[in-house]
């Protein structure tokens, strides 16, 4: 049974006198424990609804979300549910509770019910996580929104749920701060098994999870392994910028140099060092390269479904040179 599971959810806004927005359409997806997903799509798409849903803030106008086979409209289930899911939203300001950082952190194992050395031992490991610990005792109105985030983000690690959704967490954060914060959950998933929804318009973000999930205007347009990259027009056609690497490597194609789809600098420079010759390139060659060049096609069929998605994400996106 899939942690967490959308069947064909529906969710709208109130909006004006008789009218609504729909943020969410038909939509389906499911999250097993231990996975690591992207939850990628421009401005207005519908992530932080999407988040909203899974830990039952909301609940679907149509459709179903389940939290280990339970509905989240099922309002005895709602402690458990948030046991489960935890989610670190945009705005930190909203999220503090006390006026103390580290009581603030101490909320969720309380409300566990968890032994006091256990409590201590969450909250100074989940300090140290974020690298927060020296503030500990500070009031957390006098931090910087950068730091609020890192609370807020320590917080939810301390109550261990089984699934975290980092509702775009680091976007306040300097881009070390965003690499410690990706460290901490990366770490968080492959030692501890928990599973990781990452809300992101960072795509070299994205191109870390083992998983990625598109939305635009409501819509699951693409669900698929790191393979989707091989189809650049699904993230282009929804908004979305593409990773460097892949800016290049589409880049290298229109000039007939194929390097298959690396993710990270490391992967672009053996691919791209492996196709056009032994020699290192030099950094003239590197910028003529940079200006992607027919990214956007407007003739390449639509890869809009799991179909396409799937036989990507069976691919791996590692099997070419
Ligand atoms: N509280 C709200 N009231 C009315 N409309 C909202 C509210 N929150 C979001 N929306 C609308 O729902 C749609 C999806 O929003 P949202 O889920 O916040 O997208 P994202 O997180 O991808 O930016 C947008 O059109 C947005 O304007
Ligand atoms: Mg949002």
């Amino acid at each position: 049974m899939a942690l967490l599971e959308f069947k064909n959810v529906d969710y709208s806004y109130p909006s004006g006198d008789d009218d609504f927005v729909r943020a969410l359409a038909s939509a389906s997806l499911a999250v097993d424990r231990g996975e690591f997903v992207a939850l990628v799509g421009c401005n207005g798409s519908g992530k932080s609804t999407l988040a909203r849903l899974a830990n039952g803030l909301i609940t679907p106008d149509g459709g179903e979300v389940l939290v280990d086979g339970k509905p989240t409209s099922d309002k005895s289930a709602l402690y458990d549910i948030r046991r489960k899911i935890g989610v670190v939203f945009q705005n930190p300001d909203n999220q503090m509770v006390t006026t103390v950082v580290e009581d603030d952190i101490a909320f969720g194992p309380e409300n566990l019910g968890l032994p006091p050395t256990e409590i201590r031992e969450r909250v100074d490991w989940a300090l140290d996580c974020v690298g927060m610990r020296e503030y500990a005792k500070s009031g957390p109105f006098r931090l910087s929104g950068g730091q609020k985030q890192r609370i807020a983000i320590a917080g939810v690690l301390a109550i261990k749920p089984e699934l975290m959704i980092l509702d775009e967490a680091t976007g306040m954060l300097d881009p070390e701060g965003r690499r410690e914060v990706m460290n901490v959950v990366k770490r968080l998933n492959r030692d501890e098994g928990r599973a990781v929804v990452m809300i992101t318009h960072f795509m070299e973000e994205a191109a870390e999870a083992d998983r990625i999930i598109i939305l635009d205007r409501g819509e699951i347009v693409a669900d698929g392994g790191r393979g989707l990259f091989k189809t650049p027009e699904v993230f282009t056609r929804a908004g979305l910028d593409l990773p460097l690497p892949v800016r290049l490597s589409v880049a290298l194609r229109a000039r007939g140099i194929e390097v298959g789809t690396p993710l990270d600098a490391d992967e672009f420079v053996a691919a791209t060092l492996a196709a056009i010759s032994a020699e290192p390139i030099p950094p003239q060659a590197a910028d003529a390269c940079a200006k992607p060049e027919n990214v956007l096609t407007d003739d390449v069929p639509q890869a809009d479904g799991e179909g396409d998605a799937e036989t990507e994400a069976e691919n791996g996106g590692e099997d070419e040179p």
